[in-house]
């Protein structure tokens, strides 16, 4: 049976002091269940936002983790690191890490498989811009992502994955896909995976929705048969907001 999961991307905000004790207010306000909630701070908070936290269904990712193993690459930081931190998750390929960082479909790739071979669970994003919804190539774009990201790991390695289908025009900007536009392609990835793996992985898979998600539009996503949960932004920085999205399964 696949999982509920709530992911907090921080991105770029919060001093330490201030992950910490949003962290801790996360911690203390989360009700303990079988749905995963994940935080995910930037690098150099997890050590400390894992000493903070302690419900059980309650974890760590990194946001990011680099495309080599170790080495002379100033700057990054591996999975191999992010694992040494406590961290469970890692996300990859964020649209922010795609069109800012020039993060392609191979170079996730090679994320991923590291991710995985470091026992970190990746929480791979896909989604389409605006203009490739507007052309009705969103189905596209995104089988193209998961095909080139994905489709070369065995079924075992597949099993591990966690989606989050953001598009990315409802990305920080208040515009949420509605939930039939998220379902659609929810489910359109799930057939996707059962092709290729079959319909037993492709039922345990959890896709995760995300894209100006908030306490009150979450009930509405998640009500979805194939929306599994949310991948969370500018809501997960207020602990109430957070909290309130996670409970709204
Ligand atoms: P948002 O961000 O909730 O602020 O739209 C979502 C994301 O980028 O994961």
């Amino acid at each position: 049976m696949r999982k509920n999961i709530v992911a907090g991307n921080w991105k770029m905000n919060k001093t330490l002091q201030e992950g910490i004790e949003l962290a801790k207010a996360v911690n203390d306000q989360v009700t303990e269940n079988d749905d995963i909630v994940i935080l995910c701070p930037p690098f150099i908070h997890l050590t400390e936002v894992a000493k903070v936290i302690n419900k059980k269904n309650l974890f760590l990712a990194a946001q990011n983790c680099a495309s080599e193993e170790s080495g002379a690459y100033t700057g990054e930081v591996s999975a191999a690191m992010v694992k040494s931190t406590c961290a469970d998750y890692v996300i990859l390929g964020h649209s922010e890490r795609r069109s800012y960082y020039g993060e392609t479909d191979e170079i996730l790739n090679k994320k991923v498989k590291l991710a995985l071979a470091n026992d970190l669970v990746p929480i791979f994003c896909i989604g389409e811009v605006l203009e490739e919804r507007e052309a009705g190539k969103h189905l596209d774009v995104v089988k193209t992502q998961v095909e080139k990201g994905l489709f070369d790991l065995s079924k075992e390695d597949f099993g591990k994955i966690i989606i989050a289908y953001e598009p990315v025009w409802a990305i920080g900007t208040g515009k949420t896909a509605t939930p039939d536009q998220a379902q659609e392609m929810h489910k359109y990835i799930r057939d996707l995976i059962a092709q290729k793996y079959g319909d037993q992985l492709a039922n345990d898979t959890t896709i995760q929705y995300g894209g100006s998600c908030k306490p009150d539009n979450a009930k509405e996503l998640f009500a979805n048969p194939d929306v599994d949960g949310g991948l969370i932004g500018g809501a997960s920085l207020k602990a109430g907001d957070f909290v309130a999205i996670a409970n709204a399964f």
